[in-house]
């Protein structure tokens, strides 16, 4: 007899699941920090326009395939009757994997932060960057390499919470722990929000992210935003297939998708309101720094120069945590949804078995972080801690061509070989009203192919960097 297949126990599970997913330490960590380089106003206005455009019917379309296969990724388009785009599944499967190796340890990194602003703030304040480069196994000071184990320590421990909540399965796990979660990620954002535009010196942060400058909207900040949109909605990564399989059918899928787009968005810009005004407050215009750099380094000098700054930080990294768990919640399901279905095996040991992998592929990644164990071939000390060129290759060929190549194949499925007729019907079961059947139908065929198609040419072409 078949299995029934796992439901969410309630819309709002559904909602906030996919919205845990989608708001992670990409909307927080990535966002500002990108908006910044991109222009501040003018990458906001892309962004803004991108969502709707280009998220929106995207993940629309993932939901949609999703729920009518009622099956995990891999298996979903042969299930839907057209088995030649099972490689659309198998490339988004990959993406995930990959990802999630890193996301996983930094999300630890994350962990390790939290701790840090409860008990030694202190130490974090006398000096960020040597701070950061201790948790990663390099000692600034004396220029030595050691390993990176309080890294790993907290990756570790990461894992084991993600893992629970898995094992814990949909209903019991993913959604209580979202249901909790993410209202307590909006408040902590909301205050933070507060704080930082208050801040004497932040009006110059405020207006540079409401400045339109349109020398800045270019080839180079248009591809910055339109990745940024994928990896932060969580598209092209098996995900909102994966979550579509466990919506009942009288769902109403195009809300429950205008939903979850407000709410990441939201999250992100106001992510950007909160930290770039806050830096150009306490360090200006030029304390705005890049990446990790951006999260663990440069707001240390924020919080130690605002009156309560260390409750306003251990806030800051607990919102961080929740983000990042939520969001490597949804990564991990989606890899363990394919696993069980397609190979029969239990849920309990194929979680923790894939964690233990993810565990170890994040090792390389951290370690690397300080040259460790391969000091001098993968870093270049003279440069400062610039990424290595493994994590480098690995960021590239997830952000620039899986997910790229798997929501490329997913719309041109969805816009051409099972039609935007088909997918109306499934999203209009039961009676779901759903008026925007055209422009849903031209942004699937045309708009959500073309979009992608320019990440490759402008990658290809112009040799862009990762940022
Ligand atoms: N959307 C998440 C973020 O913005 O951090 C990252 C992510 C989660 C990407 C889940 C992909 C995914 F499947």
């Amino acid at each position: 007899m078949k299995e029934t297949r796992a439901q969410w126990g309630s819309k709002l599970g559904f909602i906030l699941a996919a919205a845990g997913s989608a708001v992670g330490l990409g909307n927080i960590w990535k966002f500002p920090g990108k908006a910044f380089e991109g222009g501040g106003g003018a990458f906001l206005l892309m962004y803004l326009l991108i969502v709707p455009l280009v998220g929106m019917p995207a993940m629309l379309a993932e939901l949609t395939v999703g729920r009518a296969s009622q099956s995990n990724v891999v298996d979903a388009f042969g299930k839907l009757g057209h088995k030649r785009f099972a490689w659309v599944g198998w490339v988004g499967w990959l993406a995930a994997f990959i990802i999630t190796g890193y996301y996983s340890h930094v999300g630890g990194w994350v962990l390790r932060y939290v701790a840090a602003y409860a008990t030694e703030s202190g130490s974090v304040y006398a000096d960020p960057l040597a701070y950061f480069y201790r948790m990663l196994g390099y000692d600034a000071a004396a220029e030595t390499t050691f390993f990176p184990w309080v890294a790993l320590v907290f990756a570790a421990v990461f894992l084991i919470i993600c893992a629970v909540v898995i094992i814990r399965g949909v209903e019991d796990g993913i959604e209580q722990f979202n249901k909790v979660g993410m209202p307590a990620l909006f408040v902590i954002l909301i205050i933070l929000l507060v704080r930082s535009v208050t801040l004497p010196g932040a009006q110059e942060g405020v207006k540079y992210m409401l400045t339109l400058d349109l020398s800045k909207v270019n080839g180079q900040t248009f591809l910055i935003a339109l990745s940024q949109a994928f990896y932060s909605l969580s598209l092209g990564m098996s995900i909102m297939v994966t979550y579509g399989s466990y919506l009942p059918k009288e769902e109403n899928m195009p809300r429950n998708t205008l939903l979850v787009c407000v709410m990441d968005t939201l999250v992100a810009v106001v992510a950007g309101f909160v930290i770039v005004p806050s830096v150009f407050a306490t360090l200006g215009a030029e304390g705005v720094g890049k990446g990790g750099g951006f999260a663990f380094v440069s707001l240390a000098g924020v919080f130690q120069q605002m009156a309560g700054g260390t409750i306003f930080g251990l806030m800051f990294y607990l919102l961080l945590l929740f983000a990042a768990l939520t969001s490597t919640v949804s990564l991990i399901e989606g890899i363990v949804a394919f696993l069980i279905e397609r190979f029969h095996w239990k849920r309990t040991p194929t979680t923790i078995g894939l964690c233990v992998v993810l565990f170890l592929m994040g090792c390389v990644y951290t370690c690397s972080q300080a040259a460790y164990p391969i000091h001098g071939i993968w870093f270049d000390f003279a440069n400062g801690l610039s990424f290595p060129l493994f994590c480098d290759a690995m960021e590239f060929l997830t952000d620039r061509v899986l997910i790229p190549l798997s929501a490329l194949g997913t719309c041109i499925f969805v816009g051409w070989a099972w039609t935007p007729k088909t997918a109306v019907e499934e999203i209009t079961r039961c009676g779901v009203k759903f008026r925007l059947v055209r422009t849903f139908s031209f942004l699937i065929r045309f708009v959500v192919p073309a979009a992608v198609i320019v990440i490759f040419a402008v990658s290809l072409f112009t040799g862009t960097t990762l940022s």
